[in-house]
Parts: structure tokens; sequence; C-alpha cells
């Protein structure tokens, strides 16, 4: 049950450290639970910073912005990993709770600690070792042949801080600059699937069904759900072993499992800890969010049916695209937002309000049904058209009746 409420409500507070889009639909979420987002953000602009009712401005590597934030709050949670362990520790050594701990969250922070962990558990993962000196990545790479994939341990997102390096003369300068650094072989993928599961303190876990996640450039653009062609057996062991990393890390919230699969099975990524992007299908396409399903995790609430509400769902990112470069004369957001509902008035929209840049994640469309193909044609021309301002030929007959 939970230990403090806000008085107003009787309900619960939740602060989330970071102001992203993750908070954002977090905040979303809450109100439906009679709540409001407690959020830590960077900027006044940034994403939930725009929308949430108590925002404190602070940075998440300051322990006093994090005991300002904790101060009076039931629970503290975030949106990315990147507070420092021991300010963790610190937040809860002041009795606040912090939910995933830093034990479990650590996991999700360094991923040596993870390689650790997982090989001690037994888990499937890449080759991989721990370099400091070219020596050692030569003689990893010997092993398991070039490329290699180095890696800085803490801090990367998008692919940042990932680096597939063809030979040994490439890595010196990569030490220096990141010091020891995590080498991977390069696994021969067929594709790469995640699965989230959502643990409360209680022991209670709930698990989504098994998706596809389409990367490029090292950026996730599509999520397709359930992973297409995915066989129930290989399904059910990829949930099982979430549900068995969840429970060994004694992680509270929702996890993230990225997964590598190859012709002999699935291997295990990385973890994220809180909401992810690999989950924003869920809002429409499942009976439980995993923004509202990690709030009533990390309050330690029964958690809610995690049942897809139709049998395909995909989501695509909107990266910024043409539409965001300078100089761009096409339409306007606001006007391409109005042609994305006029033209496709099933797929739901969800923008996050950050300024347009190329490259950057501005938004999700979510499409249902029942056709694979169709759905994601449908769901991946919609993102195009807010990304680029540009209309797929297939769905050109959509806006020839504009003219009418
Ligand atoms: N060992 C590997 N072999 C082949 N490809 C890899 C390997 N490790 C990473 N990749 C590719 O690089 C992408 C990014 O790697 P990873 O998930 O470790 O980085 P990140 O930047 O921390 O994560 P994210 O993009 O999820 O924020 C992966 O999704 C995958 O496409
Ligand atoms: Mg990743």
């Amino acid at each position: 049950m939970a230990t403090s409420v806000d008085p107003r409500t009787g309900l619960p507070v939740v602060a989330m450290v970071g102001g992203g889009q993750l908070a954002r639909m977090t905040h979303q979420a809450a109100i439906a639970l009679g709540q409001s987002l407690r959020v830590l953000a960077t900027a006044p602009d940034e994403s939930a910073g725009l929308v949430a009712a108590d925002v404190r401005l602070g940075d998440h590597r300051d322990l006093a912005a994090l005991l300002d934030l904790a101060e009076g709050a039931t629970v503290v949670t975030f949106d990315h990993e990147h507070v420092p362990t021991e300010h963790l520790r610190a937040l809860a050594d002041a009795g606040h709770r912090v939910a995933p701990g830093p034990d479990a969250l650590v996991h999700a922070q360094d991923k040596l600690v993870l390689r650790r962990a997982l090989h001690e558990a037994g888990e499937p993962q890449p080759a991989w070792s721990e370099a400091r000196t070219v020596h050692e990545v030569a003689a990893f790479a010997d092993d398991v042949g070039w490329p290699v994939v180095l890696k800085t341990p803490r801090g990367g997102y998008d692919g940042k801080g990932v680096f597939v390096v063809d030979g040994a003369d490439e890595v010196a300068d990569l030490l220096e600059r990141h010091g020891s650094l995590l080498v991977e072989e390069r696994v021969a993928m067929v594709r790469e699937l995640a699965v989230q599961v959502a643990r409360s303190p209680y022991g209670q876990v709930a698990v989504w069904p098994v998706v596809e996640t389409v990367q490029r450039n090292g950026v996730c653009e599509e999520v397709l759900v359930p992973a297409p062609g995915l066989d129930d057996d290989a399904a059910t062991a990829a949930q099982e072993l979430a549900i068995r990393i969840a429970d060994r890390l004694g992680v509270v919230g929702v996890l993230a499992v990225e997964l590598f699969e190859t012709a002999d099975g699935v291997l295990v990524n990385e973890l994220a800890m809180r909401p992810h992007n690999s989950g924003h299908w869920t809002i429409e396409g499942s009976r439980t969010s995993q923004f509202e399903q990690h709030l009533r995790a990390v309050l330690d609430y029964p958690l809610g049916a995690t049942d897809a509400t139709a049998p395909v769902v995909v989501m695509a990112n909107v990266l910024g695209g043409a539409a965001s470069a300078d100089g761009w004369t096409g339409p306007a957001l606001d006007e391409r937002v109005h042609h994305l509902m006029a033209h496709w008035p099933d797929v739901k929209l969800h923008w996050y309000g950050k300024g347009q840049r190329p490259g950057r994640k501005l938004g999700h469309v979510t499409a249902l049904g029942t056709d694979f193909e169709e759905v994601r044609a449908r769901a991946v021309a919609a993102a195009r058209y807010l990304a680029d301002g540009v209309v797929d030929p297939a769905f050109a007959f959509a806006f020839a009746d504009d003219e009418h």
C-alpha cells in the first residue's frame, strides 16, 4: 500500500527523474489514475516539462535536486538511466523509495555489469569481454572474428556509444577516448526482438507479447506486434526469459529486454528499466499501457491485464525528416497533423512537443488491424508523411480526394 499520498487527492505522488517523452506519456497515464506526475526536467520546454503540473528544474546528476524531487513523493522513478548510482543509494539512505532500486537499475546503466550478471545466471548473450587495451580487443577478435562491436559501458543511447570496428587500428582511438570498453562479437542476427515485463515489489509479474523492433542507423523506427512469424514456443521462451531476468535482478517497474534473434535462438542485447520505445504500441494496442503499468508496479498496485486489443499492432516513430530541415517550404506541422487525421482517421498520433530537428524522435503513430502488411504500410506511411511531408504513392488516392 502506498505510504504517502497527496492530501488534495488522497492518492500517491510518483516523482520521475527526466522530462522527456517517456515522462510525458507516463504523466498522461497518471492522470487517469487520479494522480499527477512530479517531474525533474532540465528545461521548462522539455517534453514533460510542457505538460506536468509539478515540474522541478534541475540536473539528474545533482543530488540536492534529486532530494528536493523526492521530498514528499511516494516513490521516485526514472525516464532514463543516467542518474549516478551513488545518488540512487543516497536517496534510498535518506528514506526515499526508489524504483527500480539501485542494485537492479545498475544492470540497465552499465552494460559490463549486465554481461557479468547474465553470465552468472547462464542466460544467452553474445560472446563478450572487457577490454582496456588494443591487445585485449585483438585477442578477443582472433577468437570470434572481425568485425567486433565496441560499446561504452555507460551513457549510450540510440546507438551512440556503439562502434563496429573492422580492425585493430580503429581501436586505440576509442580506448583513449572512453577508457575501458565492452567488446562483443558482431552477432549474425535474423532480426531484433524485445519483450517487456512489469514487476511489482510484491513480486507480481505481467508480460506483453514479444515484438519485433526495426532499427535503422541504430535508432528504432518500427515496432511490429506480435513479432511476425515467431512460433508460440519461441515466444513463450522469450517471455519466460524476461520474467526470469526481472525476478533475478529484483526489478520494480517495467523492464524491456532487447533481444537478437539468431538461427540458434535469442541472445540478450541490453535492458531498460523504464517505459521503452518498444512498448509505445501498448497505449492503444494493449489493455494496459506500459506507462500505466509502470506506475502500478512502482506503487505496488496490482498489475493490469496485458492482452493485445487487436491481432496486429504497428508503431512507427516519427523521426525528424525533410520537414524539420531549415528552409522547409512544404506544409507546416499543424497542416501535416490535419492531413494525417483526414487521411488516416484510424491511426493514432502521439506528438512529444519537442523542437523539430532532423533525426530527432518527435512523436510516434500507432495503427491496429488484422492484416500485417496493410497495418504496417499504414503506420509507416503516416509517420513518413509527418516527417517528410511526402505521401507514399500507395496512399495517394486519399490525398487526391482532397482536390474535390
Ligand atoms: N553485438 C552486436 N552485434 C550486432 N549488432 C549489434 C550488437 N550490439 C548492438 N548492435 C546494434 O546496435 C544497436 C544499438 O546497440 P545497443 O542497444 O547496445 O545500444 P544503445 O545505444 O545503448 O541502445 P538504444 O539504441 O536501445 O538506446 C542494436 O539495437 C543493434 O542493432
Ligand atoms: Mg538498445
